[in-house]
C-alpha cells in the first residue's frame, strides 16, 4: 500500500484530466477564498500600512545582504519550526501536522499531474511521501485537536464540543484520514467493492469542505503567520520595533504570583 500511487489506480476508471481538474478547482478556491478574506477583514491593508508607519521609526537602514539574512533566519527558524508556539507539546503537534499536510500536498500534486496516467510507473519515494505526510497529519492534527486547543486545554471544555473555528483542523484530519483508508481498501484490490469507493467519496467531499471553507476556517493563518513573521524581524532589526516602546531598563520583577502556576491561559 506504502508504495502504490492511488491516483495512477483510480485514472484506471476515472480520466486523468478530471483528477486534474479537481486539484485545479482547489487551488482555485484557496486563492478565493483568501482573497475574500483579505477583503473582508482588510488585515492585508493594516499590515502595510502599519509596516509603512513603523519604517519612519526605524534607527537603521538594512543593507540588501542584512534583510536577506533577516529573512533567510525567519524562514529557517521562525516558519520552518513554528518558534511562536514556544518549547513543548503545542510546537512539536504544529511542526508534526504542518509538514504532514506538506509532504501530503506536494505528493498529491506530483502523483497526480506526473504519474496518474494508468500505465505511468510512480517511482515508490512518492506514494511513501504521501502515506507518511497523511499519518504525520493524522498524528499531530488529533493530538492538538483531543488534548491542546485552547477551549479544552484551557477552559476545560469537553473533547466533543465542537465549534466554527474547529473546521480547518477538523477538515484536515479528515482529508488525510480518508485519503489513507481509501488507498488502504484500493490497495486490497476489491474490484470496486462500496467501501472503497465510499471513502473516495468521503475524500472528495473533506477536500471540498477544507479548501471551500477558506473564507470561513484558519486556513489562511499559513500565508498571514509567514509575512507577519517576517516584518516582525526586519523591524526589530531596523530598530523600528513595530511602533513599540523600547524594553524597559528595569529588572524584570512580578512577583512570586507568576511562578503559581505554568501559563496556560490564552
Ligand atoms: C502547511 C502549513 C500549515 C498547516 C497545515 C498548519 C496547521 C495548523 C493547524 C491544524 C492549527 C490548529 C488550528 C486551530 O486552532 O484549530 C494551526 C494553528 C497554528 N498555526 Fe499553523 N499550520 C501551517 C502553517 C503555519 C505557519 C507557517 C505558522 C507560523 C509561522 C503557523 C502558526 C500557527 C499558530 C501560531 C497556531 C495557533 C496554535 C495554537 O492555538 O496553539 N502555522 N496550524
Amino acid at each position: 500500500m506504502f508504495t502504490i500511487n492511488p491516483f495512477s489506480v483510480l485514472a484506471e476508471t476515472v480520466p486523468s484530466i478530471l483528477i486534474q481538474g479537481f486539484v485545479v478547482l482547489m487551488v482555485l478556491l484557496i486563492i478565493t477564498g483568501t482573497l475574500l478574506d483579505i477583503i473582508h477583514k482588510k488585515n492585508v491593508k493594516y499590515f502595510f500600512e502599519n509596516a509603512k508607519k513603523a519604517k519612519k521609526n526605524a534607527t537603521k537602514e538594512l543593507s540588501t545582504g542584512e534583510r536577506i539574512a533577516v529573512v533567510s533566519k525567519t524562514i529557517a527558524y521562525d516558519i520552518g519550526t513554528t518558534s511562536e508556539l514556544g518549547a513543548g507539546k503545542r510546537r512539536v503537534a504544529h511542526v508534526l501536522g504542518m509538514y504532514g499536510t506538506i509532504l501530503f500536498w506536494v505528493g498529491s500534486v506530483v502523483m497526480i499531474f506526473g504519474y496518474s496516467s494508468a500505465n505511468a510507473e510512480t517511482p515508490t519515494i512518492w506514494p511513501m511521501i504521501w502515506h507518511i505526510g497523511a499519518l504525520m497529519t493524522i498524528l499531530g492534527g488529533s493530538w492538538f485537536w483531543f488534548f491542546l486547543r485552547v477551549d479544552v486545554y484551557s477552559e476545560a471544555q469537553p473533547w466533543y464540543r465542537i465549534i466554527k473555528a474547529d473546521l480547518f483542523v477538523l477538515a484536515l484530519i479528515a482529508t488525510s484520514l480518508t485519503g489513507f483508508i481509501w488507498s488502504y481498501l484500493q490497495s486490497l484490490n476489491l474490484e470496486g467493492r462500496w467501501d472503497a469507493n465510499l471513502f473516495l467519496v468521503l475524500f472528495i467531499v473533506s477536500n471540498l469542505v477544507l479548501f471551500g471553507g477558506v473564507y470561513w476556517s484558519k486556513f489562511a493563518h499559513m500565508f498571514y503567520k509567514p509575512g507577519a513573521a517576517i516584518q516582525k524581524n526586519l523591524a526589530e532589526a531596523d530598530g523600528s520595533r513595530d511602533n513599540l516602546p523600547p524594553p524597559a531598563d528595569a529588572p524584570e520583577q512580578f512577583g512570586l504570583g507568576i511562578k503559581r502556576e505554568k501559563p496556560k491561559h490564552y
